[in-house]
């Protein structure tokens, strides 16, 4: 394998004409394990070229003297990188990455960057940001790799990218350990024997921390800090917030981070972990045809987690109502109907689900044209919703779930973790239904069933209750062309890369 060292952005410039992707790894050198992992994961990752770049940037330093004494190692740092994998290393001058007119001064998102190390490190992250947006701009990577230990400059370098539009996927790793459970940093070697005890006492409460939380499902801070006044540690801060939204309202997520940063002599140094009230969820929302049922039951069956067919309760529970000749529109009988009415769904034979109504399996008469027809207008009274979105939440208790229906992201389990709307064309998702349709033995035409799913959608979005409408967090997938496979596999891929890689263990 080649190995290249580029000085310049001229030597980049012509290194690039012969490769056709590139992996970047950005560091500012005193290379260690954790980035030794981010160069193999890329080396790993395919035919895409590895280009590491060594570059202490000044503009995230808020302290002088931390930028002087920050460590060099170039001679070993090429050595490491080249046998990780990387095919070049970019070296460039302070000169040439800075002084020049045209330096786009990028400012980190506020919200995400007022508390933590954004608090105490002022103009940190505005600096990380403007620097990583010119080296992407140079260098016009595939894919970017960056640690999870800097989980909030991961947060805040992910979040510039999508709203600058950029085109390159961010890849990340878990924070990468010593044996004594102290996370690397290239600072770590300007500690004292001492000073690295400290900083592994500060690594094993935050451990013990995340612990007791499994337990409480609560973190006191207070007690905490005590222990480390005990020792004489120097919290600079100690803060358990949103793990994705970085603030304060820890009940607006699932998963919450409890991160602090300690100075041990005159070095900073940060460490966090990870908490979770439920395993996760993910909630998949769209219109009939749009693939949603098979995409999410692959889903279910490749994660190993539960399967929450939404669409299959409201068909259900409509024609319990018809079969049994219940008043619904009477909403005294209604009610006391549903106070008597139990929903469960049971994995058969052929490791599908069967769905029950009070002991009843209905789940081929539900999938019916008269069910078809009649049950967006049964899913617009509100205390059949109120009812059935209070049993969903039942089963969704402990997290661990795939849901699909029309307001899962919005009403059901609004704080899901990954949220998605499926869709497709008109023409694709009658063809669909066309075919299973057929499956069952039912004729119809084709016109006919495009009217009826234009019918459906409007009855759908146009509803007072819950109507169907992409959560605003949600990402929109069109399924036209692809296989539900295909679909499945990019959805978890999204889980995968939202969720910080450390909690997988945990669920
Ligand atoms: O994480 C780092 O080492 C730096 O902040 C980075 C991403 C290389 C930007 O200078």
């Amino acid at each position: 394998m080649q190995q290249t060292i580029l000085k310049t952005i001229n030597d980049l410039n012509k290194w690039k004409k012969n490769i056709e992707n590139i992996n970047f790894v950005p560091t500012m050198g005193n290379l260690h394990k954790g980035h030794l992992e981010l160069i193999q994961q890329s080396y790993k990752d395919g035919s895409n070229e590895t280009l590491v770049s060594i570059f202490i940037n000044p503009l995230q330093f808020n302290d002088k003297k931390d930028f002087k004494n920050y460590p060099k190692t170039i001679g070993k740092d090429i050595k490491l990188a080249f046998s990780s994998g990387a095919n070049a290393i970019f070296l460039p001058s302070e000169n040439e990455i800075l002084n020049i007119k045209s330096l786009i001064y990028q400012k980190a998102c506020k919200k995400l960057s007022s508390n933590l190390c954004g608090k105490s490190r002022e103009g940190h992250f505005d600096g990380v940001c403007t620097i990583v947006l010119r080296m992407l701009k140079i260098i016009n990577p595939k894919k970017i790799f960056l640690g999870e230990k800097d989980w909030q400059q991961l947060i805040i370098l992910k979040n510039m990218i999508k709203e600058l539009n950029l085109k390159v996927e961010v890849k990340s790793i878990t924070t990468q350990r010593d044996a004594d459970g102290v996370p690397y940093s290239s600072r770590n070697n300007l500690l004292t024997t001492s000073e690295r005890k400290d900083l592994q006492f500060f690594s094993e409460e935050l451990k013990k921390a995340k612990k007791s939380f499994t337990v409480n499902k609560a973190i006191n801070l207070k007690e905490i800090n005590k222990s480390f006044e005990t020792k004489n540690l120097k919290i600079e801060y100690l803060q358990h917030l949103s793990a994705f939204s970085l603030n304060e309202s820890i009940d607006k997520e699932n998963i919450t981070i409890l991160a602090g940063a300690m100075l041990c002599g005159s070095t900073r140094l940060i460490d966090h972990v990870f908490l979770m009230k439920r395993k996760p969820i993910i909630a998949i929302d769209g219109p009939a045809g749009s693939g949603k049922s098979t995409v999410t039951k692959l889903i279910a069956k490749k994660l190993d987690f539960i399967y929450l067919d939404t669409g299959a309760m409201y068909r259900a529970l409509s024609w319990f109502l018809i079969d049994q000749k219940i008043n619904y529109k009477n909403v005294n009988i209604l009610q006391e109907c549903l106070k008597e009415l139990n929903i469960v769904f049971k994995t058969n034979l052929n490791s599908d689900q069967d769905i029950f109504i009070n002991n009843i399996c209905v789940t081929d008469k539900i999938r019916s044209q008269k069910i078809s027809s009649i049950v967006s207008s049964f899913a617009s009274i509100s205390k059949v919703r109120e009812f059935l979105v209070k049993e969903q939440r039942k089963i969704g208790d402990k997290g661990g779930l795939v849901a699909e229906g029309r307001d899962i992201g919005t009403t059901v389990f609004p704080k899901a973790e990954i949220k998605i709307y499926l869709t497709a064309s008109i023409y694709e998702r009658a063809k669909r239904r066309k075919i299973e349709l057929e499956q069952q033995g039912q004729e119809i035409n084709f016109n006919k069933l495009k009217d009826q799913i234009k019918q459906r959608d409007l009855d759908d979005s146009t509803r007072n209750i819950s109507p169907l409408v992409k959560a605003e967090d949600a990402i929109e997938i069109i399924t036209d062309n692809h296989t539900a496979d295909q679909i499945a596999d990019k959805i978890i891929q999204i889980f995968y890369e939202k969720l910080p890689k450390e909690i997988k263990n945990d669920f």
